[in-house]
């Protein structure tokens, strides 16, 4: 299962980025906003810091407007992945991009159906929101377990299960249980996924049971890499 970041802060991804877990990154509109920064710069930079798949996403809602716009973003970079609405000119958008040959990942996914016509049109990743659905009473994962039975069942449709508004590592243990190919994370659920109280209670006696062997394993000659900010 290929894990993408869900964030525009480039210190975030550089710092996840750092621990060889992240394959790609999601950015969206509200993200870029945040960052209060020019989008194509934010882009650029991202598609510089990691080699997988960077979704950038159109503004406009037309379909020659979006296409123009889908064509320049794509030029940004090789890992561009122009990210369109599931609206009728977003997946007219979906097609004409995917036949020149541009990854496109389609967003505000909210039904099997629509996941089927994005398949249709071409699109490398479909992206349903399983939190935005969760908090409006619907059942996010049940749509992730529909859209993959679905996809697996049309061996033709090539499209892969992005599962998106991911809300705590939960969504994402049932995102890899059911098969989808990717989940897309705030930073802070990949934070939360690397704890558990017990590893921190076993570490903090292995350390003190170290501590009085008083050995140490490194000597001043062995080669060290230079230390990092870890994740
Ligand atoms: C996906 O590509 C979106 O950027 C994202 O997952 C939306 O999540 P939210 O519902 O937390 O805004």
């Amino acid at each position: 299962m290929k894990f993408f970041v869900d964030t525009a802060d480039i210190a975030e991804i550089r710092d996840l980025a750092s621990t060889g877990l992240v394959d790609g990154v999601t950015t969206n509109p509200s993200l870029v906003a945040k960052t209060g920064r020019s989008f194509l710069d934010v882009i650029r930079e991202i598609c510089e810091v990691v080699p997988g798949p960077v979704s950038a996403e159109v503004a406009a809602t037309d379909h020659a407007t979006m296409l123009a716009e889908g064509r320049k973003l794509a030029k940004l970079a090789d890992n561009v992945a122009v990210k369109v609405p599931l609206t009728p000119d977003g997946l007219k958008t979906c097609k004409a991009l995917s036949d020149e040959g541009t990854a496109v990942n389609v967003t505000l996914c909210f039904s099997a159906a629509q996941a089927l016509l994005a398949a249709k049109a071409g699109a490398t990743f479909i992206s349903p929101f399983v939190g935005r659905l969760d908090d409006v009473g619907s059942d996010g994962m049940q749509l992730i377990a529909e859209i993959v039975e679905i996809y697996a069942a049309q061996p033709n449709l090539k499209t892969e299960v992005l599962v998106a508004s991911v809300r705590g590592p939960g969504h994402v243990i049932e995102a890899a249980r059911l098969g989808a190919e990717v989940a897309t994370l705030p930073p802070g659920v990949l934070r939360q996924m690397f704890n558990h109280p017990l590893t921190d209670k076993g570490l903090a006696a292995f350390l003190a049971d170290w501590g009085k062997t008083g050995q140490s394993i490194l000597s001043e000659d062995d080669e060290r890499e230079p230390a990092r900010r870890s994740a």
